[in-house]
Order: C-alpha cells, then structure tokens, then sequence
C-alpha cells in the first residue's frame, strides 16, 4: 500500500509517538497528575512542547482539546460578540466556514467572503477595505489543504493588529510543515490540529491565544479544580478544557512535535517539495491540469491536480483498487476554493506527501498516472 493522503492523516507515525500513546495509557490514571515518558506532567508537557515550536511564551494560553474543528468554534463562538462582521476567504475548510455560515444563517454575524488563490495569496488592501466598525474577527487559512498555497502572516496580521481585530489563524496544515511565528502577535489565535504533520495521533490539538484576545467559554463542565462554583473557574487554561482530557493523544502529540523538532521543520518540508517537484514535473507535460502551487512554495506537500474527461472520483478508484494507492479526491471539504479554481463540483484528486514517503511510492503513481493517460 502506498499512503499519499497525508494532508487528512499522516500515516505511518515515528514510533515514538506510538510509544508515547501506549506507555501512557497502560499507565495508572492519576487524572491531572500522571506522567509521560519523560516524567513531566502529560498536559505541561505537551502546552511546553507547542509553544517552544511556535515561539510562543505563554503556555498557560495553549488550550489543547480534539482537534482544529474544536479549536475553531472554541475561537467562533468565544470571540464573537452577540452581533458582528467577520471576514473571511474562499480558501477556508468547514471547519471555519460552517460555524460562520451557522452564525450568519442565524443573523448573528455578516459575513464577507475574500478570493484568496490569486499568487500573492490574499490582498491586504482588498482585506483592509472590507474592515467596518463592528468587524470582530478576521479567520483565514494559513496554508491550504486544496492548492498548498502559504498566506504571508506578517501583513495580514499587521492589518488585523492595527484595527486591533483578533486574527483566527488555521494553522492546521501549516503547524510542522513552515516555521509558525506567534511570539509578539498579540491578537493573534491559531488552531492547529494534531493528527497531520506534527505526527501526533487523531484527535488532538488546540488553540494558542494571543494576549489581547478573551475567549468566553462555550463548553461547560468539570475541571477537576474550584468544583464548588457554578461557573467555569476564571483560569487560565482551565475555563477552557472542561472533561477528562485525551492523555494518550496528548502524550503522543507531544511526541510527534519532539520528532518534528528533532528532525527539524525545514528539512521535513524540503523532503516533501522534492517530492511535490517530482511529481508535478511529470502531471504538467503528461496533460494533467495542476491546482496546486509550485513545488519552491509547497512545503505542505500538497498537489491537486485533474485530467479532461475523467471524473476525480474515478481516477481515485482506479488507483486504490488496482494499485493500492490511497488519496483523496473531491472538493477536500473547502468548497470554496473550488469556485476560485473551476473544479467546483468534482473537485480535484490530492496527493499530499510526507517526509516518509519516497520517489519510488511516486514512480509507482506516475506509472499508474500513464496508464490512466493511455485509457481515455
Ligand atoms: C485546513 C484545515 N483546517 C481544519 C481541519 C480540521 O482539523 P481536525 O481534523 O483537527 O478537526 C483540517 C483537516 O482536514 C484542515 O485541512
């Protein structure tokens, strides 16, 4: 089997993280108390681990929970006043667009929507227009999970900064792919998943908040502290992790930012653009129409590309079932981007690599790609 859907999962995972998983779940609970492998607290550890990979001082304001899904309506629902403008861009997952759709839908907030696949990525005097009074939340998609393109942080969040808007990062496929700089970002919160390129297992992640960003706590419950109160204790980051957490995810997500560290993230990303820059000299001349950015701007990994007169959905069935290849085709749940693209609604087939993968896993897909070719 040869695994290309690693912008959804990346698989295999370093067998530490597996280590770290199994370790801690034969462990004794001792609920907030219990150990990880290297004898620190699992959730101190883990809240460590983010903020030295994002340059981030504050572990108290690491919020871990499942995943980026969660991160964001943690951040939609915790930042966003009773009424509201919010912009956003075509480049978004669900995972933002859905709870802002939900909101607007319920005459919440209004909603303005920016092109963002144009090369420069999103244009900062096209965002600082659309700005009005009762704008209360800028949410765009640092890198994205169709076309591999990296917005530029510093002048979004310059323009955000300055109108003192918070700025709601999705750093899910960027977080171990491109070095991710938080430090001195006040209004800056990022949502990073687990379960991609930092390694970590499914279900893991968090949100990292700025400074002079407040986020009110949108799930109740308990906390294992202060349960006296009705209310959620006003600490930080207790109010917002209510529940048991997922300690075993927890202590393999910390060990999958340990490898992502120790291997370093350029040299992980410069593996994965070799592998982009393989592969996309092959698609272009063999007629296949390429989505995706060039491989020198591509340290995610990703290529979506089409070819006339197939449909995605097919290609993809062709190569898993008669040559064990996995990917992902459609419209990778950001539909979006496809109107920007014009591979609304078929979409796109995606390859995304990671650092394990190989040129031979992707000599086996161009073989598979020409035969494709010779069919039709
Ligand atoms: C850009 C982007 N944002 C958000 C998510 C959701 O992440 P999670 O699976 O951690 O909820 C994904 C995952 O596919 C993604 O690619």
């Amino acid at each position: 089997m040869i695994y290309f859907n690693n912008a959804a999962t990346s698989y295999p995972k370093p067998p530490p993280v597996t280590a770290a998983v199994l370790q801690n779940i034969e462990g004794v609970p001792v609920s907030i108390y219990r150990e990880n492998v290297t004898g620190m607290n699992v959730l101190d550890g883990c809240r460590g681990a983010v903020t030295d990979l994002f340059h981030f001082k504050d572990p108290e304001r690491v919020v871990l929970c499942s995943g980026a899904t969660e991160a964001i309506n943690m951040a939609v629902f915790g930042i966003l006043p009773e009424r509201g403008h919010v912009i956003t861009t075509t480049n978004e997952h669900n995972a933002i667009l859905r709870p802002l759709f939900h909101l607007e839908d319920r005459g919440a907030i209004t909603l303005d929507v920016l092109p963002a696949t144009s090369p420069g990525g999103i244009s900062c005097p096209d965002l600082e227009q659309k700005i009005r009074d009762d704008t209360c939340l800028i949410a765009v998609n640092h890198a994205s999970n169709v076309t591999g393109q990296v917005q530029s942080l510093d002048p979004i969040y310059e323009v955000c900064a300055s109108h003192e808007i918070p700025l709601l990062l999705d750093v899910s496929q960027s977080a171990g792919s491109t070095g991710i700089d938080l430090s001195g970002r006040p209004y800056l919160v990022a949502a990073f998943t687990g379960h991609k390129s930092l390694f970590g297992p499914p279900g893991t992640g968090g949100l990292v908040v700025g400074e002079s960003v407040r986020i009110i706590p949108w799930k109740f419950g308990g906390t294992g502290i202060r349960s006296e109160l009705r209310s959620m204790p006003d600490l930080r980051p207790s109010s917002l992790e209510p529940g048991t957490p997922n300690y075993p995810g927890i202590a393999g997500l910390c060990a999958g930012i340990a490898f992502v560290v120790e291997q370093g993230v350029e040299n992980l990303s410069k593996i994965r653009m070799e592998l982009v820059r393989h592969l996309a000299g092959y698609l272009g001349p063999a007629g296949y129409s390429v989505h995706s950015v060039d491989a020198d701007e591509n340290p995610c990994g990703i290529v979506s590309f089409c070819r006339k007169g197939w449909s995605c959905e097919d290609i993809g069935y062709v190569l898993n079932h008669s040559y064990d290849i996995r990917l992902r085709t459609g419209l990778h749940c950001a539909p979006l981007i496809h109107k920007d693209l014009g591979t609304y609604p078929d979409g796109t087939v995606r390859v995304s690599f990671s650092p394990f993968n190989t040129h031979e896993e992707v000599d086996t897909l161009i073989e598979a790609l020409e035969t494709i070719r010779g069919c039709k």
